[in-house]
């Protein structure tokens, strides 16, 4: 799913390290507790996965692609005013929208995955439409969804979990946030230390404090805004808790 941050382009590094840590130490379960659009958690193979996130209405829409591939609930086609009443309906809260029709709506019509904060996705001269290319790629994703446990919660709410590999992918700290939630990225960092202690934890950021180390890291171009124009570098970077 096209979703700020995601890290589908990286995934080709990404899910072979975190795979051999899966098989060399015979983990049953992994967990990942900022799941995001799931382009991580759709290509590990382990007996249990787990996809949490804060974000209720992503949840709400990944359990729906789960029960439904083909997606049924979305129109052939999403004009600027049908995406302009979903975004005002959830902003009053009226219910006139289900929470996954707008998660549908937000992910697929909105520019850069970046949700009904994004503004309209526009089609580009040639009659691309971007919203029917997102949700032809949601179908294709759907099938990968399929074995997976989505919960909507708090990371913190897995503490006292054993034996388990856990990728975290929080939004970078000093970046844009996600508007469900800021993260008070000490209180996360404790947090990570004491899962450790009975898990492989791995986390992806920019920068973490010097006692994670750097297992993978890698050049990327970033844009966080809207209009495109601030692409910038940064290094993209795999950590692992070091005791
Ligand atoms: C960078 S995105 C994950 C992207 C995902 N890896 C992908 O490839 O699509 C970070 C996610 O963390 C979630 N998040 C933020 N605060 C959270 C919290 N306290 N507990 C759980 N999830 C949280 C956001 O809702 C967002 O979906």
């Amino acid at each position: 799913m096209v979703y700020q941050g995601n890290k589908n382009r990286i995934s080709k590094f990404l899910v072979p390290i975190i795979q051999k840590y899966i098989d060399d130490n015979n983990i049953k379960t992994y967990i990942e507790p900022m799941v995001g659009g799931a382009n991580i958690i759709d290509k590990i193979v382990c007996e249990n996965k787990v996809g949490g996130d804060i974000n209720s209405e992503l949840i709400a829409l990944l359990q729906y692609i789960q029960t439904d591939n083909e997606i049924f609930i979305a129109p052939e086609m999403c004009t600027f005013e049908h995406y302009a009443d979903v975004r005002e309906n959830r902003r009053l809260h009226t219910n006139k929208y289900s929470m996954k029709y707008t998660a549908l709506i937000g992910y697929c019509a909105s520019y850069g995955g970046r949700y009904f904060d994004g503004g309209y996705g526009r089609d580009s001269k040639g009659g691309r439409s971007i919203y029917n290319e997102r949700v032809k790629n949601l179908k294709e994703q759907a099938p990968h969804l399929k074995d997976i446990k989505f919960r909507c919660c708090d990371y913190k709410s897995f503490i006292g979990y054993k034996d388990c590999l856990f990728y975290f992918d929080p939004p970078y700290k000093d970046t844009k946030q996600y508007s469900i939630q800021n993260i008070n990225y000490d209180e996360f960092y404790d947090f990570l230390r004491q899962l450790s202690k009975n898990n492989i934890v791995l986390v992806s950021e920019y920068n973490m404090p010097n006692d994670f180390k750097c297992i993978w890291q890698r050049e990327r171009k970033v844009q966080q805004k809207s209009d495109r124009v601030a692409a910038e570098k940064a290094t993209e970077k795999l950590f692992i808790y070091n005791e």
